[in-house]
Parts: C-alpha cells; structure tokens; sequence
C-alpha cells in the first residue's frame, strides 16, 4: 500500500453539498422540480403495471414540450435537416432517389445552408453564429418591424435560454445587482439570477388586467429596491407572457420603454412566444419596433427561438439575441464570451434558418409549409380557448382568456382546511393541489409558487399542448379532481 493512500472507508468527498457553490444549490426551477419528478416515476410504474394506477398514462402539462405530446415537426424543417446531416443523399448514386423523395427546394436549401458551413455540417461554426443566418435573421426583424436590423447585432444560441444567461452573465458585475422581473415569471430568470449571485427585484403583473404591466408598480418596485441599495440594471419583459398568457398592447410597451429609459435600465425582452398568438386585440408588438418608432436610446436585447411557435423544435436547442443600442466594447465582450462557447450547435442554427426564411410563394413546399403552420396555429387556438372556457365553469376558480404562449395560468380559490392541511404538512398549497392532480389523474402541472404570484393567492401554469383528440378526457379527469376536492374540503 502506498504510503499516503486512504482506505476507501475512510475516503471522504471532495464536492458535497456543503462544499460544492452554493448559488447552484439555492438555484430552483419549479418547471422541472418535484412533480415532474414523481411524473416521470409514474409514467415508469405504468409501463412496467399499467393497470396499477388511477389513470392509464401521464399527460405532460408542466412544459411547453409540443413534441413530446406529438406536434408533428414542421416536414421542410425535418427534410433540410435530413440532407444537412447525410450529405451522401445529395451526391450520385444517391441524389437520384433523393430527387424523387425530397422536393426541389429542400433539396436547393439543403445545398445552400451546406455551402455556408464549407459541408461541414459537424464542425464548429463562427461563434458568433453562421453569418448568412445571421444576416437572414436580420432580414426578417427589418420584415416584422419595418426598421432596420443589422446583422452584426445577431448573435445565434444554444436556444433563448443561452442568450439569457449570457446577458445577465454580462450584467452582474457584483452580488448588489438587481435585476427586475415580472412575478409571475418564467423561472430561468429567478433560477439564473440565484446562480450568478445578483438581487431579483420582482415586480407584479396585474391579473385583472389580463397581466398588463402597470408603471406606477414599476417605480414603486425599483425605488423599493433602490432604496435597499440595490444597483437596479435591468429589467426583463416576457412577451407574450410565461406562465401567463398575456400579450401587451403597444400603449404598455411604450410606457415600459419610457420608464426603462428614464431610469437607465436595460431591456431584457424575452419573445421566444411572438408567434403565439390567439386575438386579433392583442397583437403582438415587438420592443425593438417600439424602440426603434421612438428613437428611443435604450439599451435593449431581444431574445427568440426555434422551440416555441408552431416550430416546436425544442430539443434542437437554436435560438439568437438582437443587441440594440449596447456600446461597441460590450459587443466586443459579448463576442469573447461566446468565444468561449466555441459555437451554438450547428443544427439548431440551420433551424434558426428555416422560422426566419421560410419557404416563399412559387416554391414547392411552400403550400405544405404554410398549411402546416396553419393548422398548428389553429389548433392550439382551440385547444387555449377550450381549457380556458372549462376553467371557467368550475367552482372555485378563474381563468383569463389566453392571447398567447403556450400557457393557462388559473387562480384556484383553496377551501381554507386544504391551505391548512398543507401547512400542517410544510407544503406550498398549490403545490399540495398539483402533487394531488398528479396522483389522481396523471396530470402533471405546475405550481403558481413556482413562478411567484400574489401572496395569498394560488395558481397553476397548465400548457394546452395535449393533442386535441385527447382533449375532452384531459378536461374531464381535471374537472372530476377539481371538483371533488373542493366538495371534500368545503365541508370538512
Ligand atoms: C419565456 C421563456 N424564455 C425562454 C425559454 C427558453 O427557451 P429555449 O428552449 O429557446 O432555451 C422558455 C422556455 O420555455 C420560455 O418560456
């Protein structure tokens, strides 16, 4: 034995939980916390005895995940992605069968976004991301907003959820730095800001007025803040919002692009749902299209990705940010720290390619493309409007009428020996609500705790993404749950 060798017993861990970085371990991100957990030990208790259980399987509500609950991928997206990563499929011998499987234009876009990567499809790309579909991306803001975009303020990403951590990466100089967010909110924000140590400064979206923001609330959260001595940098919007649904009107926009500017805050604008959209009243406005309308000189980034919409492509992790207004150095700082990244994944980039320029009329999928893009719009419609209108039926609880996303965000009126049975129990009591849905009928949500919500009240965020022929039973199982637990409790 060596000299200074520990037997095994003896061998303590280096990394435990009281050695490893403690903002990780104060980190939560309810998305997929404690009920997706049991979910997926219950969805593998039902495939080892599918009869051991109320309910035959488990419907995934606590995650905008469109594929996972069979939103069929978009097929011109899939077909370039095809030829992009077999490129023997666009050579002889191969090419002719793969001109009488793929239309000419797959085939033509295949090529060209090949020809920007040399045909090297697995190498590292530019770090900033491949400058063609930058330059697209750009092409198609100055399209949506009608002012210009340049493509050296795109920078693609391992999804939105990588630009986001790379911003507040980029603006948390010390543990004073506050950042605003909205409560309710998408918990990557929360979760980030507990990671890189810096304050979130919460401010409160208005339920009865269909989650619009309201400026007089911003000031007094930012001078609350303010006055505690935190250094308030920036504030983050999310719109159409997670988890609640709403879209804000572009009055709203430019009262939040005013405030920000009076009080030096730079804009986060997360609008990876700007394709969501269910009412012609609330349509969606972009922040840059306000800012630029303005002239304002805020510093402002906008975020978006291939995971939502009717695109849904998720797990292929693509998505870019629209730097706006942010000094030279810092674009000169942003480009290292993506430096150190090497690159967003290739084929998340050529996604990014296919939302932002799509097949046009004249090309051969353009009708596909547009009807499948239709049809997906269409049904998520339904399927919003449907929950929302079977929420609104039961006792108990309320429902505003989604605009867009992918999300219902219900207020639960608790009978009060339910709030008291989960205190008794250390549980948050809409947490103590969905764990009991879950049980009892396979469907998994999301706490209203999870995301913040007023205090007091109970909420929780349920996408409509089951697919529609399955509808009907989902809203059924809910509502029997729903029901009898407010009978069982409003008398006991
Ligand atoms: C508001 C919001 N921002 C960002 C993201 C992350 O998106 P991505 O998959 O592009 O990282 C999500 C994902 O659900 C989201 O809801």
């Amino acid at each position: 034995m060596q000299k200074n060798a520990v037997s095994s017993s003896e061998h303590s861990k280096v990394l435990t939980l009281d050695t490893m970085n403690p903002n990780i371990r104060t980190m939560e991100y309810a998305v997929r916390g404690a009920i997706p957990i049991r979910a997926e030990e219950l969805t593998a208790q039902l495939k080892a005895q599918p009869d051991s259980l109320l309910f035959k399987k488990v419907t995934p509500c606590n995650i905008g995940n469109p594929q996972q609950l069979q939103q069929k991928p978009l097929t011109f997206l899939r077909q370039v992605s095809a030829l992009i990563e077999y490129t023997d499929l666009l050579e002889p011998p191969l090419i002719e069968t793969t001109q009488k499987l793929f239309p000419e234009d797959a085939i033509a876009r295949a090529k060209r976004n090949l020809s920007f990567v040399n045909n090297a499809a697995g190498a590292y790309t530019q770090s900033l991301g491949i400058p063609e579909i930058r330059q697209n991306v750009a092409q198609f803001i100055e399209q949506r907003d009608g002012y210009p975009a340049d493509p050296n303020n795109i920078c693609l990403t391992t999804g939105a959820s990588g630009a986001v951590e790379r911003v507040l990466d980029m603006l948390i100089s010390s543990p004073n730095v506050g950042i605003m967010i909205p409560i309710p909110q998408y918990p990557l924000y929360t979760a980030t800001l507990a990671h890189l140590n810096a304050h979130a400064v919460p401010y409160y979206l208005q339920e009865e007025k269909d989650w619009q923001l309201s400026i007089p609330d911003l000031q007094r959260s930012l001078a609350e803040a303010r006055a505690r001595g935190i250094d308030v940098r920036a504030m983050a919007v999310i719109n159409p919002g997670n988890p609640t649904g709403g879209c804000l009107l572009e009055s709203n926009i430019v009262d939040i692009v005013q405030f920000c500017e009076q009080e030096r805050l730079v804009i986060l604008a997360d609008e990876v749902y700007q394709t969501n959209i269910y009412t012609e009243t609330n349509p969606f406005v972009s922040f840059k299209k306000v800012v630029s309308k303005l002239g304002s000189q805020v510093e402002l980034f906008s975020f978006h990705s291939i995971s939502k919409g009717m695109v849904g492509e998720c797990g292929r992790r693509g998505g870019y940010y629209e730097a706006v207004n942010i000094d030279e150095q810092i674009m000169g700082q942003l480009l290292k720290l993506a430096s150190v990244g090497l690159c967003p994944n290739v084929q998340g980039q050529m996604a990014v390619d296919i939302m932002v320029n799509p097949p046009q009329p004249g090309d051969a999928s353009y009708e596909l493309y547009r009807r499948e893009m239709d049809d997906i719009h269409q049904s998520m419609k339904r399927r919003a409007k449907k929950l929302a209108a079977a929420f609104n039926l039961l006792p108990n609880m309320s429902c505003n009428d989604t605009q867009g996303a992918m999300y219902l965000f219900p207020r639960v009126v608790l009978p009060q020996a339910f709030v008291d049975e989960a205190k008794a129990l250390g549980q948050e009591p809409d947490a103590l609500y969905c764990m009991q849905m879950l049980e009892s009928t396979g469907i998994s949500v999301v706490p209203g705790s999870g995301f913040g919500q007023v205090p007091g009240t109970f909420h929780f965020r349920s996408t409509f993404l089951p697919p529609e022929e399955l509808f009907d039973e989902f809203i059924a199982g809910f509502k029997s749950f729903h029901i009898a637990l407010i009978d069982r409790y409003s008398k006991a």
